[in-house]
């Protein structure tokens, strides 16, 4: 099932069409500095890949996250230069910006009080959570973001399963957090539970932003092939608005 999106391409079919959201906030594409794009190249593939979706924008954002990804504006600002050295040369029509995506640990809100965070579109901060636990302190730090004049932005709510109840999801978006929901979550990419609580949330209107969360070449290949895999998730996708358009 979790490959599904993985088959061949049908002869004559087209690929998916996202041009209606624009701008893409969320992905991996700042090679080698995270567990997204290894070599230029496959930057640069996945960046072609955003352009034949339609989009128009692409900020990427790779992981902040001090046990994994101990990246600093520096390694990033280093990463960053490499490819858009490449972009420079190739014919690329695409926007292409970074940021970060920071995860929330216990160090979080030392670096909040320390330091100036990578942000996009102004004052816009892509977040993300353990998968297993929830940070014992999020409402605070999503406080303390929207103090500091952060905009904060939650990365695939919907992989959080330990908040099964919608009132911890209403409660942070009470606290000024946007959502943005994983468009291959929608599609069952992350597995049923995931799909289920994305389309819930997508549903009462609680997604704000749709992003591909990127990391490699299968994730643009489930994506392209998604329209003609998943009709139901384009038609459930065309029903809604998103942020993405205003990036
Ligand atoms: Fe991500």
């Amino acid at each position: 099932m979790l490959f599904q999106f993985f088959k061949k391409k049908k002869k004559g079919s087209s690929i998916t069409d996202l041009s209606f959201l624009q701008t893409d906030m969320h992905s991996h594409l700042v090679p080698g500095v995270d567990d997204g794009a290894d070599s230029v190249e496959a930057s640069l593939t996945m960046l072609e890949g955003f352009a034949a979706m339609g989009y128009k924008k692409v900020i990427t954002t790779p992981h902040i996250r001090p046990d994994y990804f101990p990246n600093t504006k520096e390694t990033l600002a280093a990463g960053f230069s490499k490819l858009q050295a490449a972009l420079e040369t190739s014919d690329l029509k695409l926007e292409v910006e970074y940021a970060a995506e920071y995860f929330v640990d216990f160090d979080f809100l030392k670096k909040l009080e320390t330091e100036e965070l990578l942000t996009f579109s102004g004052n816009h901060l892509l977040i993300e959570l353990s998968t297993f636990a929830p940070a014992p302190n999020l409402y605070d730090i999503v406080f303390q973001l929207r103090i500091k004049g952060y905009q904060p932005i939650l990365a695939h709510p919907e992989r959080y399963l330990y908040y099964s109840d919608l009132k911890d999801f209403v409660k942070l978006k009470d606290f000024g957090c946007l959502f943005q929901t994983n468009i291959l979550s929608l599609a069952g990419h992350y597995g049923k539970e995931v799909k289920d609580l994305s389309q819930k949330l997508l549903k009462k209107g609680m997604v704000d932003l749709l992003g591909s969360d990127m990391h490699h070449v299968r994730h643009l290949e489930s994506l392209k092939e998604l329209s003609m895999e998943n009709d139901k998730v384009m038609k459930l996708i065309s029903n809604h608005q998103f942020l993405n358009s205003t990036l």
